[in-house]
């Protein structure tokens, strides 16, 4: 015992990417024996935008086997649905009224969203980050693994979480956002200067971690690029061809330099397609234990239901603390 814990989620929004892969999946692995973590499908959060009630179950089953395809092992870790808790809207309500309009107004996400779906700017999505802030505190997180793009909603979770305890003393632990050095900004191939994103509209910017081979190598063929023709590393002027590099080199854990060495008097055609060969080879095993268990929905119940019960048992006392702290008859 005496483990930090760890939670952190993803959405159950549309097909994963290479970059959740990366930036989250992989780096969930790696920590699972050193920490005792939650990972949860947010499908509550997915309700900020429109969706489809039969994708939104079946989104949810597909992010859990991708979850365990990428190689979490439900008996270390514990995987569940944040709707099978429902500590989480409860706490999400308490939370809405210690956050300040003034806060979530700040958020970039909000802002970001709010100009891309300007048709239904619902309260949801104003209010989701105090839903967040209630997933972490639930379970007490030592750590928050995320996406350079989540670090400001850890912010705020923790403004809201020392602005409780204030108020009524010692009820939260207060999280620290943990952002991995690696694979935390995959970018999209055709917009290197975005983050490479499942809700992406640009065709083949994104690779999909159920894409086939074929889909592979032909997004990295039409992958943008620049003039220069040299394989190397610059962010700022050459970010295409970086952000290949960086993929490649997380994959294959080559530095940049090596990487720069290995490519010497290559064009960025060989170059591509040895990237795509490598993601192709890497994302083998992945598709095979997906799709296994994609076939076999009874386990993946059993493997949430399980989940759930005990992040039942940890979310249950800290609200029981929070309500008789502040008044709240249960
Ligand atoms: N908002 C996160 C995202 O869009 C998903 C998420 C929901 C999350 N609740 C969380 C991440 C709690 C970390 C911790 O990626």
């Amino acid at each position: 015992m005496g483990k930090k814990v760890i939670l952190s989620g993803i959405q159950a929004t549309g097909d994963l990417t290479l970059g959740n892969y990366i930036g989250a999946m992989k780096n969930f692995v790696k920590m699972q024996d050193e920490y005792d973590c939650y990972y949860m499908i947010a499908n509550l959060h997915a309700l900020t935008v429109r969706r489809n009630p039969e994708e939104l179950k079946q989104n949810a089953l597909k992010v859990l086997a991708s979850y365990i395809a990428a190689g979490i092992d439900p008996d270390k870790s514990t995987l569940f649905l944040q709707s099978q808790v429902h500590e989480h809207a409860e706490l999400g309500w308490v939370l809405d009224c210690y956050t300040y309009m003034g806060e979530l107004s700040r958020m970039t996400q909000f802002k970001d969203k709010s100009a891309k779906h300007a048709d239904n700017i619902n309260a949801g999505l104003f209010t989701y980050p105090s839903l967040m802030a209630g997933d972490i505190l639930l379970y007490q997180a030592d750590l928050v693994p995320t996406g350079e793009d989540q670090k400001q909603h850890v912010e705020l979770t923790r403004d809201i979480a020392e602005r409780f305890n204030n108020l009524y003393g010692d009820t939260f632990k207060i999280p620290e956002p943990y952002i991995p050095q690696i694979g935390a900004r995959i970018m999209g191939l055709q917009d290197p200067k975005s983050k490479m994103s499942k809700s992406s509209t640009i065709p083949n910017d994104t690779i999909l971690l159920i894409d086939t081979p074929e889909e592979i190598m032909k997004k990295l063929k039409k992958a943008v690029t620049d003039s220069e023709g040299i394989v190397r590393y610059d962010e700022e002027n050459k970010p295409g061809i970086s952000n290949l590099m960086e993929i490649y080199g997380i994959i294959t854990n080559k530095t940049m330099d090596e990487i720069e060495k290995e490519f010497e008097g290559n064009g960025y055609g060989t170059f591509k397609t040895k990237v795509a060969e490598t993601i192709i080879k890497e994302l083998e095993p992945f598709h095979k234990k997906y799709d296994e268990l994609m076939k076999n929905p009874q386990y993946l119940e059993e493997i949430y239901n399980k989940g759930a019960k005990k992040a039942s048992e940890v979310a249950s006392k800290t609200l029981k603390n929070v309500y008789e702290k502040i008044g709240i008859i249960k």
